[in-house]
C-alpha cells in the first residue's frame, strides 16, 4: 500500500496561533508526519484576501514557521513551505476558478460569515475566490487527507467535488482528498463566549488563549473564562458550554478522558477545576513558546528552511499542474 500524502495550510494572520487552531489542526499535523508523506503551507496569499500591514504580514510569516517547528513539525520529516514562493497554487487556482460555479461559491458559509461582517460591498473578490485557491493548494499535491478543524469542512468538500468535476470532465488527474477532522476538539470555543469559534478575529481577547502569550496571562485568561450556572463540572455542550469547552481543552493537552475528568472533579466545583485546566495548558504552553522565541532570533535560518520546503513542493505541484494543463489542452 502506497503511503498516503497529507496537505494542510494556516493563515498568517495574527503574531500568535490560538489553542484552537492547535487543538483543531496543528496537533494532528504534527502527528500525520509519521508514517506520511506531508505538506505544510504557511498560506500568505489567503492572508492578502483581507487588508494586510506589509510589516507585519512578513512578520506573521515567519512567526508561523518558528511557532510550527516549536510545536513539533520537522522540515526532516514534513515539506514547510510558503504558498506564495510557489506560483503553481495561483496558476491551479485559476483553472478552479473556471471549474467552480458562482452558485457553489455563494454557498460557502466562511465567506457570508467574513463578507456580512465587514458589508458585502467592501468585502474584497479574494474572500470570494478564496476556497477556489484553497481548493488548488490541496489538489496540487494529491493530497488524500486534510487535517482542519470543523470551520473548513465545506471547503473540503468543494475540493472534493472540483477534482470529481475536473477527472470526469478532463480525465483523471486529481486525488479527491477527505477531510481528517476530529470528532472532539475539532471546534474549539471562545472562553468569553464559549457557543462561539475561538478565532483571530474574535473580538474579546480575553477569550482567546494564544501558544506566544506569557504564561501568566494565560492563566489569567483561563480562571477568568465564562462559566455556566451551578457548580457541577460535566460535560454538557447545551447546558455548560462554558465548562464542556474547558473539559475538551484540559482533556486534549492532559490526555485524561472526559469522564475521569468529571469524577475527579466531582464536588469540587469550578475554582478548583480551573485552576487545573490553567496548570495543564501553561504547563503544556510554556516550552512550546520558549522554543519559539528562541528560533525568531535567527530569521535568516528560518528564511533558508522555508525556501528549502518551498523548492521541494513545487517539484511536486509543477507535476500536477502539467499533468492538468495538458488534460485542458493548454499547449505545453
Ligand atoms: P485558519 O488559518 O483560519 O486556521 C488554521 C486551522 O485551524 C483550525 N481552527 C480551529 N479548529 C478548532 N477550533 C477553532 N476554534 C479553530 N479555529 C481555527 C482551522 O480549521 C484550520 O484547520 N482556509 C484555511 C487555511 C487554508 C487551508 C488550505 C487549510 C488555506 N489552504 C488548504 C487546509 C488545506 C484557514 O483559513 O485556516
Amino acid at each position: 500500500m502506497s503511503i498516503k500524502r497529507v496537505l494542510s495550510g494556516i493563515q498568517p494572520t495574527s503574531d500568535s496561533f490560538h489553542l484552537g487552531n492547535y487543538l483543531g489542526a496543528l496537533k494532528q499535523w504534527v502527528e500525520l508526519q509519521d508514517g506520511h508523506d506531508a505538506f505544510y503551507c504557511i498560506v500568505d496569499l489567503h492572508a492578502l484576501s483581507a487588508e494586510t500591514e506589509p510589516a507585519l504580514l512578513r512578520k506573521r510569516t515567519l512567526a508561523s514557521a518558528a511557532q510550527l517547528l516549536a510545536l513539533g513539525i520537522s522540515p526532516e520529516k514534513s515539506t514547510l513551505f510558503v504558498q506564495s514562493q510557489v506560483p503553481q497554487h495561483n496558476q491551479l487556482g485559476w483553472l478552479m476558478e473556471c471549474l467552480a460555479g458562482f452558485g457553489e461559491a455563494s454557498r460557502m458559509t466562511q465567506f457570508k460569515d467574513k463578507s456580512s461582517k465587514s458589508g458585502a460591498d467592501s468585502a474584497r473578490v479574494a474572500l470570494f475566490t478564496y476556497p477556489m485557491l484553497q481548493a488548488a493548494d490541496i489538489l496540487l499535491y494529491q493530497a488524500d487527507l486534510v487535517p482542519v478543524g470543523e470551520d473548513q469542512r465545506q471547503h473540503i468538500e468543494l475540493t472534493r467535488d472540483l477534482a470529481g468535476r475536473f477527472n470526469t470532465r478532463y480525465g483523471q488527474v486529481f486525488t479527491e482528498p477527505s477531510g481528517y477532522i476530529l470528532k472532539t476538539a475539532a471546534k474549539i470555543n471562545d472562553l468569553q463566549e464559549p457557543t462561539s469559534k475561538m478565532s483571530k478575529s474574535s473580538g474579546s481577547v480575553a477569550g482567546v488563549i494564544e501558544i506566544m502569550d506569557t504564561p501568566e496571562a494565560n492563566a489569567k485568561k483561563i480562571k477568568s473564562a465564562t462559566t455556566d450556572a451551578g457548580r457541577e463540572v460535566r460535560f454538557d455542550e447545551k447546558e455548560k458550554p462554558g465548562i464542556s469547552n474547558l473539559l475538551t481543552i484540559h482533556s486534549a493537552l492532559s490526555g485524561q478522558s472526559i469522564a475521569s475528568l468529571e469524577a475527579e472533579f466531582a464536588g469540587k466545583g469550578y475554582g478548583d477545576f480551573k485552576g487545573s485546566v490553567a496548570d495543564v495548558v501553561v504547563e503544556y504552553l510554556r516550552p512550546i513558546r520558549a522554543r519559539a522565541l528562541e528560533l525568531l532570533e535567527n530569521e535568516e535560518q528560518l528564511i533558508q528552511m522555508l525556501h528549502a520546503g518551498s523548492e521541494k513542493a513545487k517539484k511536486t505541484a509543477s507535476v500536477t499542474l502539467n499533468m492538468a494543463y495538458k488534460s485542458l489542452g493548454l499547449v505545453l
